[in-house]
Parts: structure tokens; C-alpha cells; sequence
């Protein structure tokens, strides 16, 4: 009769476990919803609604159920197969199941006395600026049209060399902004040296076919600037001017001392912050003025952060090629730390790799974006900071599909090369690396990339 009332009490705890209790919203998905969703899901971010609260969330339920079963929420591109990030946005198939059910039991709120503590968000900044720049003229948007790549210089005033623990970008108008980036430009660089600080500069304007896709480039900087602009862009000229931090959907405030504390980035006395404007028409006029702030470092950092990249700055991608591959390396001539990787392509983007290539002759996967997302500019933090010892080469290897199947590609007909505008193309593996506070920046990697095979 001991082993019949054993198997009682198993059946009992087996039907215990198939029939949980009731799903709520404070209990069981206001958790998920925190640790996933929120950084975007609140207002003043990038997604529309807020899931802050149950009563803005609750009529949200059905697609909160149909965004995560089909993956598309949370954005997060990583093949879970490779790498570990501390940014991580993946819910387990637990906590899938948990949506679903809650969606599907009818999305009961529950008691609040079951709720986590709600998570501290700052009003509008993420990151706590000890300085804010702004732009000092608000940038006028027309309703429709193409408002060429525009460049903004503001100087820091900055009298000593600054470290800077976290950087953040706050666009005026997210309605119109597609994306910022902001360069250090230390002083005696040539990069867009003639362009009058706050008055908005554009280096190249283009004439376009009916498509839109660029046929003839006007340049309108000196030859000189220019060429550091592409430097700057394949990064090879890290001391013409230095990624600071970027705006993008998906792309948030950059913390410097995240992987590695006392790291820092460092901005020489005497620099410019240039912002690069990717602005797009919405039918409605409108008018920008963007904002970035910096929070400065309480004592003088140990480390420093440093923003690289690999490019293949020689793409040509022939007309309706559905797998164009190029690769661009670099190899470190220093010990560094990788902390942060960020492939960026366009439109024709389609996978983006990351491999180190130990001096021991062993290799890793960093990163692993198989399915490339253009309208995610996504930056991985990694979980750890990973050793790269002098002599270690980081591959980078890209597809693009200029092919009719790429329901973005604007037009597989004509050959793709590298450019700013999203019907051109690029091919950048951004990387951040934690080296020591007195290596020469430019002294830490040498580069080599391929534009195709
Ligand atoms: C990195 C920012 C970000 C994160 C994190 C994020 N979202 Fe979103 N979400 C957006 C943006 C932006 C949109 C609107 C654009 C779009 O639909 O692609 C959106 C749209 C949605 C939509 C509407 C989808 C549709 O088909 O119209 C749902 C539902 C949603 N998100 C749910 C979630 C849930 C649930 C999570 C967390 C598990 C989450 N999101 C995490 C940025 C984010």
C-alpha cells in the first residue's frame, strides 16, 4: 500500500506542475516585461507604447503574444550559439510560455502587492550628464524630400584632457531624427577642419535616379576632408576623430566603465564633437535640436575605451548578387579587452560574423548575426570582457544581398558601393576595447580588409 500512496503523492505533484496557478500581470509578466522590454517600451523611447504599467499594457496583449512567439520582440539578433552579452533582450522559452498564457487566460492584471519594485528610470536622460551640448540652432526638416547626411560641429571648450564614464544622445524630434552619430575630433585633426562650428555642414550631396539610389556625388568639402572622412570611417584614422556614441533604434546611451571598472573614454583638451545627422522627411515638417550628454569620470580612469572598427571600405557589389561576401581584419599590437561589437551595414545587409584568431592559432566566434537587420542598429556588450592578446585578429565577414529577393533593397539593378545614404552600402565591424590608460591609441590595431572575394 506505501509504493500506491508514493504514487499518489507523485500524481499530485505532477498535476501540481501542468496546472499552475492563475498567470498575472504584476506577478509573472511585469518581470519579463522589466527586464525586456521597458528600456524601449516607456515614454520618450523608441517604441510607441509604454508597458510601464498594466493599464497600458493590457491592450496590448494579443500583440504582446504575437511580437515575442514570432521573435520579433525583443529585438536581438545574436545566434545564442555564440557569445554571452550582458544586454542580452531573449526570453526563455519559461517566460514565453508565461505570455502566452497570461495572453491567452484573458491577461489578468492580479494583486500589485505581488509586483516587483517598478525599475528606476531617469526623465529623459539614461545616463546621469555632468555636461550637455546642444545643438545651437534648431535644424530645420522639410515635409518630404532627401536631407543629405549633415554634420554639426560644436566645441567642448574642454581646457584639460576629460575622462568620460557614459555618453548619451537625446534627439530634439524623434519623428524625423534616423540616426546621430558623435566623433571626438581632437584638436590639429583635418577632418572637416573649415566647417564653421554649429553651422550645418553637408560634404556631399547626389543626384538620384527616379528610384532614389544615387547617380553622380557633388562633393562639396576640400579632397582633403574627405579622405579623412573615409579614414574616419573605416576607422583608420582613430585620431582624425574617435566614435563617441550613436543614436539609432535599438542603440542606446554607451557606459564606458560597464565591462571594466575605472575604464573610461577620453576626450584630448581641445576637441570638437562632431555630430553626423542622418535626418528623413515624415510628411511634416519639422525642427531638431539634438542633444548630448556626457557624464564625466569621478577620478582618473585605470583604463581606457577605445571605439575601433574593421571596415571593407572597397565594396562593389554587382547588380542583383544575392550573397556578396567581403571581410576586413584587424590584429592588435597591444593587449586589449573586447567589451562591445557592433556590425553596421544597410539596406543589403544580410549576415554579419565576428571570429578571433588566437596567436595560439585557436579561434572563437564573438558574434553571430545571421539574419542582419537594418532597422536595428543593435550594439552587444559582452557578458565578460574577453582577453585579446597582442597579436590576436579579429575577422569580420559580411554578406550583402543586392538581389530582387531582398524585399528591402531599393533597387538590384545597379552596382552598390560604399556610401553614407542607405541605398549605398557599407560594411563597418565596430568594436570597443579596453586597453591601459597610457597606450597610444593609435598604436593599438593594424587593419586589412577585402571588398569581395
Ligand atoms: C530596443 C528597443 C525595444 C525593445 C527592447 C522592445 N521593443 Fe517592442 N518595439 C520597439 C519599437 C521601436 C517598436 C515599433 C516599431 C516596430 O514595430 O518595429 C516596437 C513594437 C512593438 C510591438 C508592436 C508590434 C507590431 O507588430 O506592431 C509590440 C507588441 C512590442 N514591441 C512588444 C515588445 C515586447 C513584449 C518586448 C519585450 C519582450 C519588446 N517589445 C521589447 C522597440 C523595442
Amino acid at each position: 500500500m506505501r509504493l500506491t500512496s508514493l504514487g499518489l503523492l507523485c500524481a499530485g505533484i505532477a498535476a501540481a506542475a501542468n496546472t499552475p496557478g492563475k498567470v498575472t500581470y504584476h506577478k509573472d509578466v511585469l518581470p519579463i516585461l522589466q527586464k525586456n522590454c521597458q528600456t524601449c517600451h516607456r515614454p520618450g523611447e523608441a517604441a510607441p507604447m509604454s508597458f510601464l504599467t498594466y493599464k497600458d499594457t493590457r491592450p496590448w496583449a494579443k500583440a504582446i503574444k504575437t511580437a515575442v512567439l514570432s521573435k520579433k520582440m525583443p529585438p536581438w539578433f545574436a545566434d545564442p550559439a555564440h557569445g554571452k552579452f550582458q544586454n542580452e533582450r531573449r526570453l526563455s522559452e519559461a517566460e514565453l510560455q508565461t505570455v502566452a498564457r497570461w495572453v491567452d487566460s484573458g491577461a489578468p492584471e492580479g494583486d500589485a502587492k505581488q509586483a516587483p519594485p517598478p525599475l528606476a528610470f531617469q526623465e529623459g536622460w539614461n545616463i546621469q550628464p555632468d555636461v550637455v551640448f546642444e545643438m545651437p540652432n534648431a535644424y530645420e526638416v522639410p515635409a518630404s524630400g532627401t536631407v543629405e547626411y549633415t554634420y554639426i560641429v560644436i566645441p567642448t571648450g574642454f581646457t584639460k584632457d576629460t575622462w568620460i564614464t557614459a555618453a548619451e544622445v537625446r534627439p530634439g524630434d524623434r519623428s524625423v531624427v534616423h540616426h546621430v552619430i558623435a566623433s571626438v575630433r581632437p584638436p590639429g585633426s583635418p577632418y572637416l577642419r573649415n566647417v564653421k562650428p554649429g553651422v550645418p555642414f553637408v560634404p556631399v550631396t547626389h543626384e538620384r535616379d527616379a528610384n532614389g539610389a544615387a547617380i553622380r556625388r557633388n562633393v562639396q568639402a576640400p579632397s582633403a576632408d574627405l579622405q579623412r572622412a573615409s579614414q574616419a570611417a573605416d576607422g583608420a584614422a582613430v585620431v582624425a576623430t574617435e566614435f563617441l556614441v550613436g543614436y539609432a533604434p535599438g542603440l542606446q546611451e554607451q557606459r564606458y566603465d560597464l565591462a571594466v571598472p575605472g575604464a573610461g573614454k577620453m576626450i584630448p583638451a581641445g576637441s570638437d564633437i562632431i555630430l553626423q545627422m542622418h535626418y528623413t522627411t515624415s510628411g511634416k515638417a519639422a525642427s531638431d535640436k539634438t542633444k548630448i550628454g556626457l557624464t564625466l569620470a569621478k577620478e582618473q580612469p585605470k583604463y581606457r575605451y577605445l571605439t575601433l572598427s574593421a571596415a571593407a571600405t572597397r565594396l562593389e557589389i554587382p547588380a542583383n548578387e544575392g550573397n556578396y561576401e567581403s571581410n576586413a581584419s584587424v590584429t592588435f599590437k597591444e593587449d586589449a579587452k573586447l567589451v562591445w561589437l557592433m556590425p553596421h551595414m544597410h539596406v543589403r545587409g544580410k549576415d554579419f560574423l565576428y571570429k578571433a584568431v588566437y596567436p595560439t592559432g585557436e579561434t572563437q566566434t564573438l558574434l553571430d548575426v545571421p539574419k542582419y537587420d537594418f532597422n536595428w542598429q543593435l550594439g552587444y556588450d559582452t557578458s565578460a570582457p574577453i582577453p585579446m592578446p597582442k597579436g590576436t585578429r579579429i575577422d569580420c565577414k559580411a554578406h550583402h544581398d543586392n538581389s530582387r529577393n531582398n524585399p528591402y533593397n531599393p533597387n538590384p539593378n545597379v552596382t552598390v558601393k560604399w556610401g553614407d545614404q542607405t541605398w549605398e552600402e557599407m560594411m563597418i565591424g565596430w568594436f570597443a576595447v579596453v586597453v591601459d590608460a597610457n597606450v597610444n591609441p593609435r598604436n593599438v590595431i593594424n587593419r586589412a580588409s577585402r571588398g569581395g572575394e
